[in-house]
């Protein structure tokens, strides 16, 4: 990284004295300064920061611990400087729970500052950071009510209990008009897209945490209010910018993702790491599930091969329903997962708002979810020889 790279960087300063020494050393930056009033601070820490100056002098040892605690509990944190002249040594120890930060006698000269932020910035890449890029499945039925929405819901829930801070993963549900997965988990439904609409290069990090809804399981759900005519409303630009913020500042991000396609679909799905075509046991479902894979290979091709997970499996080996061999018979491919049918476990996950996972962690259901995210996660390791990052 050079000087030339800070000038695309977000920077926070905390302490309006800060702010020229700032501008000076960290020229064409995105500077934004807040007082040292510990409300303004702690709103300010919004999720997109690249780097925070802390004035500690004038901040003052609590509010800059509380500040340092804020971002230590954040995945993709900002780099953090803190400056002083008097540092105490229980500052600079709470410092430590930071990935990238680094301590600056005050006073100092411009040329000291530049040094240290393009130190603390570049870091990650020169020491082999195992904080990964973000990874993104999308999830989709192939006919309705086949448990795309439950697979999702599943999948970031055991996401979310495998990362190391609550916060790590997004699970956004572009069932615009009506999207059940804030029913399934007794959440709330902040993402106004019809609004953001008109604007959408305003999403920034700050608009995409006022969209999020941090359920119980650990996760932050992005859902729309029920709105019939939200696909004419909401603009592909805004439901894509949506993606890319979130794929900026999630460690991983679930989608759950209309089976009708929408002008945005193919550049989601282009754009996802995974897609999970999710088909239920009966000839129909197979079958559409079939041509929904077809149809992504050939019209999104940037993307994986989609995988095919059966659901409600039965667990009798004799029955009505095609067994796994059957299936993959008739869908002329092999499948990735199958997830066991248990009403039971669903039926009171739902009423009780949250994933099975929470209300009934001994079902198969968790167990062939997890199988699930192992098997991509082993597959995504093995092709970029990355480190397993949250699962
Ligand atoms: N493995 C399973 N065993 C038992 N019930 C299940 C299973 N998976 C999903 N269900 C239940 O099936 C119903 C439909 O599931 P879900 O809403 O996830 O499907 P969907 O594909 O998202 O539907 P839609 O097409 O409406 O979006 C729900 O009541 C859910 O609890
Ligand atoms: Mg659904």
């Amino acid at each position: 990284m050079t000087a030339t790279e800070l000038a695309r960087k977000r920077v926070l300063v905390l302490g309006p004295a800060l702010k020229a020494l700032a501008e000076q050393a960290l020229e064409g930056a995105r500077i934004e300064t807040v007082e040292t009033d510990r409300a303004k601070a702690l709103e300010a820490l919004h999720p997109g920061l690249d780097l925070m100056l802390v004035d500690a002098d004038a901040a003052g040892p609590d509010l800059t611990r509380e500040v340092i605690e804020a971002l230590a509990n954040r995945p993709n944190g900002p780099g953090v400087l803190l400056i002083g002249a008097h540092l105490p040594a229980a500052l600079v120890r709470a410092l430590l729970k930071l990935d990238r930060s680094d301590v600056l006698e005050a006073p100092l000269v411009p040329a000291e500052l530049t040094k240290a932020a393009v130190a603390v910035l570049a870091r990650p890449a020169e020491e082999g950071s195992d904080r990964p890029s973000c990874r993104c499945w999308a999830v989709m039925g192939s006919v309705g009510g086949c448990g795309a929405t439950t697979l999702a819901i599943e999948l970031a829930a055991l996401l979310a209990k495998k990362a190391a801070k609550p916060g790590a993963v997004a699970l956004v549900d572009l069932n615009l008009a009506y999207g059940a997965a804030h029913a399934y988990l007794g959440g709330g439904t902040n993402m106004r897209l019809g609004e953001a609409s008109g604007s959408p290069e305003r999403i920034d990090a700050a608009i995409l945490a006022a969209f999020a809804y941090r359920v119980d399981a650990g996760f932050d759900l992005f859902a729309s209010p029920r709105d019939p005519m939200a696909f004419d409303r909401v603009s592909s630009a805004a439901v894509l910018r949506v993606l890319e913020m979130a794929c900026q500042n999630y460690q991983a991000v679930i989608v759950d993702l209309p089976r009708f396609r929408h002008p945005w679909s193919l550049d989601v799905l282009s754009g996802a790491d995974e897609t999970l075509i999710v088909s239920e046991l009966t000839v129909p479902a197979l079958l559409s599930a079939q041509a929904f894979a077809n149809e992504i290979e050939a019209d999104a091709p940037g993307g994986r091969k989609p995988r095919l997970i059966l659901n409600r499996m039965s667990n009798r080996p004799f029955g009505p329903a095609p067994s796994r061999a059957e299936a993959e018979k008739a869908l002329g491919r092999k499948v990735d997962g199958a997830i066991t049918s248990d009403w039971e476990a669903a039926a009171c996950s739902v009423n009780l708002g949250g994933p099975i996972s929470q209300h009934r962690p001994k079902s198969k259901i968790v167990k062939d979810v997890g199988a699930i995210i192992d098997r991509l996660t082993f597959e995504a390791n093995r092709s970029t020889e990355q480190l397993p990052r949250i699962a």
